[in-house]
Parts: structure tokens; sequence; C-alpha cells
């Protein structure tokens, strides 16, 4: 379980994100919606420790984690997948995907069930991440992310500028992990998104953020009647 209590953060003089709070739990998945600009992506990040915050709470199964550092995070079984995907366009997919092993020990094998999540990766593995199709980089970075299994993953806007029969896909695996795990491994999601429909169809439980506020919150089934999108249409 991960919970985030009065997070306060800022990128000099300017005060970012503003008191946040959240929380997401195994076998759900968690959508954070917010119009261009809110600090979503400085939230993520904010998270696994890549932009430093002023103050608050990040509690991760119990312990706190606000002073650890990106590399520990991921350790404690925190996976992230950046917005833009952040791939390496010159090494191949396999070598994409071994990065995600990288603070395991150098024998741990690119586990098998990433290629039943992914089909595609496994026939291109041999080419270079920078020649993959803009949706089959998105689902290397997932990848790359769930090869370490960890228990949390942190997704940022992982359907933008992607193909609609691969946000299907997408869409799928997100799901499968919260339902099922990852070879049985239970894995809470937390998956920040600008496309309403697709967040929407996912979403067990939702905030959103206006301003680096979170102004509304609750379950993914109240969505609807609750007007969220009209908070988010752009
Ligand atoms: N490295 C940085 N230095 C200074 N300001 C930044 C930096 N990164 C982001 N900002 C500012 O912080 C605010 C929040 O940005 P952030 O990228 O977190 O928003 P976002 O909600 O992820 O937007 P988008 O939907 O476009 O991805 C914006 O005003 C942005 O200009
Ligand atoms: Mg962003």
């Amino acid at each position: 379980m991960l919970t985030v209590q009065n997070l306060h953060q800022y990128y000099g003089g300017s005060h970012i994100l503003r008191d946040v709070g959240l929380s997401a739990a195994p076998g759900q998945v968690t959508v954070l919606l917010g119009r261009n600009g809110v600090g979503k992506t400085t939230l993520l990040k904010s998270l696994m420790g890549l932009v430093p915050i002023k103050s608050g709470t990040i509690t991760w199964n119990g312990q706190p984690i606000q002073h650890q550092t990106p590399y520990e995070r991921a350790r404690s079984g925190i996976g992230f997948v950046p917005q833009g995907r952040e791939i390496f366009g010159r090494l191949t997919v396999e070598d994409n995907l071994r990065m995600g092993l990288a603070y395991k020990s150098g024998s741990t094998p690119i586990p098998e069930h990433l290629y039943t999540l992914f089909p595609v990766l496994k026939q291109m593995l041999k080419r270079r991440g920078g020649d993959l199709s803009g949706g089959q980089q998105q689902q290397l970075a997932i990848a790359r992310a769930l090869a370490p299994s960890p228990s949390l993953l942190i997704l940022d806007e992982p359907t933008e500028g992607i193909q609609p029969s691969i946000i299907k896909d997408i869409g799928r695996v997100i799901r499968q992990l919260a339902d099922h795990g990852l070879d049985g491994h239970p894995v809470a999601v937390l998956l920040c998104e600008q496309y309403y429909d697709f967040a929407e169809e996912l979403a067990d439980a939702y905030l959103v953020m206006e301003r680096g506020e979170v102004i509304a919150h609750g379950p993914g089934s109240e969505m609807q009647e609750k007007g969220i999108q009209r908070l988010v249409a752009i």
C-alpha cells in the first residue's frame, strides 16, 4: 500500500504540489487525472524520488520512503514508466529490458511472462529500441518497469501519442496486473492519464488535480455521476 500525506514541492520559488494526499492499494488501478501543467508528472517524480520535495510523507508498505533515493525506491518494489517513455533508442529491445533488471544480480534472466504480456517484444528482441513504433516503445517501457516484478507500478500518460489498437492492449495489461498480479505477485497501479475514457474504464479509484492540489477523489464507479470528465476536459 502506498500512502502520501501533506506533500509540498517547489521548483525554485514556484509552489507546484500543494498539500497532496493519496493512496494506492494492491489489486486496484488508481487513476490520476488533470489538465496540462497541473503537476501530475511532478507528483509521480516526487514519489520516485526524482525531484526533491519540501515536506510531507510518502509511506510504502509501512515504511517512510521520502528520504530514499530513486534506486532504493525501485529496489523496494516500485516501478516507473515515465512520460515520453525514455527508452534507450540505441540499445536493443533485449538490452532495454535488461536495464530494468540493473539493480538485480547480473544473472537474473528476463522473465518470460513479459513476452506473454507483450508478444511483440519477443519478435523484436534484437531490434534497436529507437526503431520501434511509438506504441511498441511504450510497451517496451512498461515491460522494462515490470522486469524486476514491482508491486507498485506508476505510469505517466502511457496512451500519449499511441495508436488505438495498442492503447487497448496496454489497457488489458494494466487490468490484468491489478486483478491477477504479475507472476502471482499482487500489484498496485497508479496511472496518470489525460485520455478520459481510458482512465474511467480502468479506474477502481480516481483523483483529480488542479494547480497542484487534489480537488476531487473517490471510487471509479462514481466518476460518471460526479461529472469528473468536466473537470478534466480540455
Ligand atoms: N524542471 C522544472 N523546473 C521548473 N518548473 C517545472 C519543471 N518541470 C515542470 N515545471 C512546471 O511545473 C508545473 C507542473 O508540471 P508537470 O510537468 O508536473 O505537469 P503535468 O500535469 O505533468 O503536465 P502534462 O499533462 O503536460 O504532462 C508546470 O507549470 C511546469 O511548467
Ligand atoms: Mg506530465
